[in-house]
Formats: C-alpha cells, structure tokens, sequence
C-alpha cells in the first residue's frame, strides 16, 4: 500500500458554506492560487448548482488552476452532476464528487427513502458523471452513523458503477478514534472490489475528534483525507489540513506516510484564508495559532533558550515562520531578559542584570506585556526618567458617517508646543490617524490594530491595541477610552512616544552619551 496520502482540501466548499458571507469568484480565486501553491492534491471548490455565484467561481477557477485536481460537488442528482462537469469543463484535470446519505436518520427522515433506492441514486449519477470525466468520487453521507453492512454494500455498487475515490464522511463528528478506525479497516476487508478506489474520509470536529479520526484513518488504510486550512467548514469545521499534514510529517517514525504538502507555505495560507474568510484564528489553534511557538512560563522560556526541542516538537521554520516568541511578562525569568538584551547587542556583563531585571518585573506587572524597546529604555532609566511623553493628545474632533467623507482635527501637545492639523480619511480613526503622523512627522505604518471593550454594557471603555512598523521594528500602543476614536488615537500616541524613546537613545549612542551595545543600570 503506497505510503502517499492525498491532500483533499474543502476550504471554498465545506469551508466557505459555513462562512457568514459567502466570498464572491475573485475571492475564492485568490485562496485556490494559494492552496495550488501549498501544493494541494485535491481541491473541491464549490457546489457549481447552489448558485450562479459559485458556478462561475468553480468555472474561473477551473480555467486558472494548473497543479492540483479541481473538484466541484454534486448531489446524486442528474441536474447537480450536469451543472457540475458544465463548470469544471475547462479545467486540465478535474473531478466530480457526488455524494447521497446513507444513514437511517437520514434515509428516514431527510430522504424519505429506502436504502435499495440510494444505492439506486448512487449508481446512477455515478455512471452519469463517468460520461464527463474518469474521475469520480462518491461520498456515503454520514457513513460515521451507517452500519459497516449497509457501506459494504453500496461501496461495492458504487466502485463497480466507475467510482474511483470512496469518501466516508463522519458528517456530524461523532465517532471515536477507535470506532472509526475499525469502520475502515472493516470496509477494506469486506469490499471486494476495493482495491479498485482509493478510501477517503471526512471528518467533522462536533467532538474535537476531526483530526485523530483522520490519522486513525489512514493508519488503518484510507489514503485520501479532506480536510479544510484553519479547520474551516460546518458547525465546529472540518479536520484542518495544518494539523493532518503536521502530525504525519512530525510522527512520519510512527505513520510512515507522507503529503505532497510544502508545508513552508503554511502559515501564510492560513493567515490569506483568515482575512479573506473574515474568520479570526485563536490564539491557541494547533500549528497556526499565535501562540503555537510562543513560550510564556519561565520554566518553559528556560528550557527552550537551552534546547528548544525541550518544549517544542516542531519548529517555526517548517510552516514558513521565522522564530518563535518568548512573550517578555512578569513570567518571564532573567535568563530571557539576558537573552534578548544579547539579541540587542548588550554583552552578558556589560549591565547589571538584577537591577535591569527588578525594573523589567514592575512594567511587566504594569504593562503586562514587555517590549525589547522597553527593556532598552529600562537600561538608561535614569536618563529617560526627565522625558515626560513628547507627544500628548491635547484635543480631538472627528465628522463622519452615512455619506459624510470623515474628516477629523487633532490638536497636539508636542514638546511644550501646541500643534494643529485636520485631514479626511477612510473612516474616523484613519482621519485621526493621518493628523496625529502629520504633527508628529514619524512615518509610522500601522501593523495590527485590534479593538476590545473593557468591562460590561453601555459604559464599556474601548481598549485599542496596535502595533506600528518603524523603520522595520515593531512598536506597541494602548488606548483606553470610552470613546471608541479616542481609544485608536491613544494607542497611535502611546506607540509613537515609545518610537521617540527609543530615538532619543539611538541618538545619545551614537553622540557617545550612552555607551553603544555596553551600559550600567544606574
Ligand atoms: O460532511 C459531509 O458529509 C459532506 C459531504 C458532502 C462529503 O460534506
Ligand atoms: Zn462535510
């Protein structure tokens, strides 16, 4: 049995029908441009009958994707497999999955329908889809709740009928690793044509068990996954396509299987699929999340300084992120304050490392999290002490809505001098925006902004988070205000201050009032 696993990516069907929106043609054309990038084997992009909009996004894709199979999804019903090749047409290689339920519930009362009669549908739209393509899938829906019996049978029909990948969905994720695993592993010793198809699954993660289902899969012979990046798709989403792909190759001592995934690409696949998708990644999510290589317990930032396979099993590096993170919080112990001073260039010695330690511990507390632009701050503390913030929020003004172009007027405190500007922008908090980087004069790009509310209700205070790009480092800014405008314009003041600080440093370096790469706390 070949140790290949097929990568079966549903992100622009199973992924996109459970989307608030549905993405537009371009859209999904930007996402398929990616996964043909990831080096996808299988992409089923769309269910060419439910819309126009998705006929003509399967048929533009379909005319654009070279190096991955396109496949679109059709009931087992002669108008769907019709619309279906209609939209796949002009692909260079591309594939039909139809797909009928098999299970009691369904059969009774979705269906209305016995069993005979599916196998029936299933045939017949099999046969019909062969006429456009050799490339057929059929799918059992909810195989996860049909009897091992009742798959056998139709499996049979359906592989002799021309199907040549047999998918078996667990539709509503509700089967244990052990039972699915068992499922197919009953499936490939009692179907006798099998070796006539490749077995697929379909997990859904209502349990959380999307991905062990899969691996427990092809550990018991399925050889095509379908899976979704982000773990996109129904209710709790499919298996996601960034952990199959990493547990087989993290555990291929244990798997002995492989994916023609170049899994370097990755986190920016994910990131593209997140923004395009409007569906934020949590923090925690297995391989993508934020916090995936990021290390916050002192016990952990210790042992990863010494050896970062102590508490990591894979590295940044093999989903296209360059480093992993030490988060610097209260948390944090010496050895990760010494480590990123020495990644600034301040030699182990050259400071005293308990007094730039005790100083670091009260921001942190303060501040929560600790930047390296602070820590260098802390260094020459006594020096920055005297310098109150340069730039202050002094007035602020903003028109805009409905069909009003927003305009805002600012009026700063800068250095002992009061500072006007008014500008228009895409919105009030890019009016604010381009005032505040005018009065300033720092050419500061907006990297992140995120928004929360702080408490409950009504009196809520906005607290805005951002982080700007300077000359290619990463500054940080918060603003808590009850005004949401007022919040944005905080944060950008915060962070620009700390981009002051950290100038008036560099300055002082190299004027030779601070010693360069070499300091004594005072
Ligand atoms: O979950 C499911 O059963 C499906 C099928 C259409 C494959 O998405
Ligand atoms: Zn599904």
């Amino acid at each position: 049995m070949s140790d290949r696993v097929i990568i079966f990516d549903t992100t622009l069907r199973d992924g996109e029908q459970a989307l608030s929106a549905s993405l537009n043609p371009e859209e999904k054309l930007k996402i398929a441009l990616a996964l043909e990038e990831l080096g996808v084997d299988v992409m089923e992009v769309g269910f060419p009958i439910s819309s126009p909009g998705d006929f003509s996004a399967v048929n533009t894709i379909a005319k654009t994707v070279k190096n991955s199979c396109v496949c679109g999804l059709a009931r087992a019903v002669d108008k769907d497999i019709i619309a279906c090749a209609e939209a796949l047409k002009p692909a260079e290689n591309f594939r039909i999955h139809t797909f009928i339920a098999t299970s009691d519930i369904h059969l009774q009362t979705k269906l209305h329908k016995t069993f005979d009669e599916v196998c029936e549908m299933a045939v017949h739209s099999i046969k019909l889809a062969k006429n456009y393509t050799d490339n057929v899938e059929f799918s059992c829906e909810d195989a996860g709740r049909t009897s091992v019996d009742n798959l056998c049978v139709i499996i049979e029909k359906a592989i002799a009928a021309g199907a040549t990948t047999i998918n078996i969905p667990d539709t509503v994720g509700y089967n244990l690793p052990n039972e699915f695993g068992a499922k197919i592993r009953g499936i490939i010793e009692r179907v006798p044509n099998i070796d006539k198809c490749v077995l697929s699954v379909h997990c859904h993660n209502d349990l959380g068990m999307a991905t062990a289902n899969s691996i427990v899969a092809v550990e018991n012979g399925a050889r095509q996954i379908e899976c979704a990046m982000n773990g996109l798709g129904e209710r709790a989403g499919n298996c996601s396509l960034e952990e199959v792909v990493m547990v087989m190759k993290t555990r291929s001592d244990f798997l002995h299987t492989e994916t023609g995934i170049n899994t370097r690409k990755i986190y920016r696949t994910s990131q593209l699929v997140s923004k395009i998708c409007n569906v934020p990644v949590a923090q925690n999510k297995a391989i993508v999340g934020q916090n995936a290589f990021s290390h916050s317990s002192g016990i952990h930032q210790d042992g990863f300084l010494k050896n970062s396979q102590t508490y990591e099993i894979i590295t940044p590096e093999s989903i296209g992120l360059n480093q992993s993170t030490l988060h610097m919080t209260s948390r944090s112990g010496r050895h990760v304050i010494k480590s990123r001073m020495e990644s600034m260039g301040y030699k182990d010695g050259s400071y005293d490392l308990d007094k730039l330690y005790a100083r670091f511990l009260k921001l942190a507390d303060k501040k929560g999290q600790v930047f390296d632009y602070d820590l260098e701050a802390l260094l020459f503390f006594s020096e920055l002490e005297k310098n109150e913030d340069y730039y202050k929020l002094d007035y602020l003004s903003v028109l805009s809505g409905g069909s009003v172009l927003a305009t805002a007027s600012v009026r700063m405190d800068v250095g002992g001098k009061k500072i006007c500007e008014a500008a228009t922008g895409n919105g009030p908090v890019d009016a604010v925006y381009q005032c505040i980087l005018r009065i300033t004069g720092v050419d500061a790009k907006i990297y992140s902004f995120e928004i929360k509310a702080g408490g409950q209700g009504k009196d809520a205070l906005g607290e805005v988070d951002i982080i700007v790009d300077y000359e290619g480092r990463k500054f940080h800014g918060m603003g808590l205000a009850t005004d949401i405008i007022e919040s944005s314009a905080r944060a950008l003041v915060h962070a620009i201050n700390s981009i002051e600080c950290a100038k008036i440093i560099q300055e002082k370096k190299e004027q030779g009032e601070l010693p360069a790469g070499a300091a004594a706390v005072n």
